[in-house]
């Protein structure tokens, strides 16, 4: 199956004939505190296993589409934060791909505004919350009423992560087990965790080096140890679940570290290696470990770039906020 099939199963006879002048959503970035790593259908981006995220509450992507029916453009016109994208940048290439799954007619030109609140060069993917706003505003300007799950699907075949995005709080994207990934999309829990806050700790704001798309790939080719990451994966996804459950904070932090750890040790072992981490990522590391053993329950987690999310309670805030000046802290369930 390829994209076009599946966005046409899922559109079923609902035509991509304008019902708004234009179309608007939101859509929060989400953390990973059990990750995807590994994809077992490269075009629809299905996983190799499940992987649950939290969301980062009003930080995100909103994003306004709209027709250009009497303009010369013969191309997607893309503005984020009010600066026009360059039409020939890899971003507006991604989308223009994206889009054309949507088209109606090879004639069809948008206009898509994406305002990120998310702090600038944060390292955040802010692919996840980008590709779902832009789903979530095709879905408002052609009124196809689609729930969340479906519109999680959409998500997806821009960028896994983006199936997370449809959601606040807690967020699992089960894999599925089918060809066409119907069943592979998110699914919210019902916990909310008002005194949980995520530290945005950013140590280099530069591009990363190896795309997670391409880490990814090379990881499940070389990595010997990718095997072992299935299991690991499924048994850290259940505990996780029951921490949350529980609202036991150590447990959770300790799991979601261990996992980060876990997926950038997979990568360190594929050819040729990849490491994402940088001498501040790993000084940062040994300082959270020094205060944990202080006492202060403090933990990470690590996606594909240098910077480090901490992850805390509310009553640990100010403690965090004084070892680390820079950190941005987010409150997940909002402010109590
Ligand atoms: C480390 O969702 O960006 O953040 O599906 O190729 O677009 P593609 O990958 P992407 O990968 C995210 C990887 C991660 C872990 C996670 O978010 O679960």
């Amino acid at each position: 199956l390829n994209k076009k099939e599946v966005v046409e199963k899922i559109l079923k006879d609902s035509l991509c004939v304008a019902k708004n002048k234009q179309g608007v959503y939101f859509a929060p970035a989400n953390i990973a505190l059990c990750k995807y790593w590994g994809k077992r259908d490269l075009e629809l981006n299905l996983p190799q296993t499940s992987s649950l995220s939290v969301s980062l509450g009003h930080l995100g992507a909103k994003t306004t589409i709209e027709e250009l029916t009497d303009s010369k453009e013969t191309m997607d016109e893309i503005w984020i934060n009010g600066k026009r994208e360059k039409p020939n940048t890899p971003f507006s290439k991604n989308l223009k791909n994206f889009l054309d799954l949507f088209r109606l007619t090879k004639t069809c030109v948008y206009r898509v505004k994406t305002a990120i609140n998310i702090p600038i060069g944060a390292g955040l993917a802010s692919s996840a919350a980008g590709f779902a706003a832009v789903v979530g505003a095709l879905n408002d300007l052609y009124a196809w009423q689609l729930a969340p799950a479906e519109l999680s699907i959409l998500g997806r075949l821009g960028s896994g992560s983006a199936s997370r995005s449809f959601w606040s709080g807690f967020v699992e994207w089960q894999m599925g087990i089918r060809e066409d990934g119907m069943d592979s999309k998110g699914h919210v829990l019902t916990e909310q965790w008002p005194a949980l806050r995520v530290g945005m700790l950013i140590l280099n704001t530069a591009p990363k080096p190896v795309s997670s798309r391409v880490a990814m790939e090379r990881t499940v080719s070389t990595s010997p140890f990718y095997t072992a990451w299935p299991a690991k994966q499924a048994v850290d996804l259940r505990a996780m679940k029951e921490a949350i459950a529980a609202q036991d904070f150590n447990v959770l932090g300790s799991i979601a570290e261990t996992n980060a750890l876990g997926m950038h040790s997979l990568m360190l072992a594929a050819k040729p290696p990849i490491l994402y981490s940088e001498p501040s990522t790993i000084e940062s590391m040994h300082r959270i470990w020094q205060y944990r053993d202080q006492g202060l329950s403090l933990y990470f987690t690590q996606d594909a770039g240098p910077n480090l999310k901490l992850l805390f309670l509310e009553k640990e805030a100010e403690t965090v906020k004084s070892l680390f000046p820079t950190l941005e802290i987010i409150a997940p369930f909002g402010e109590k």
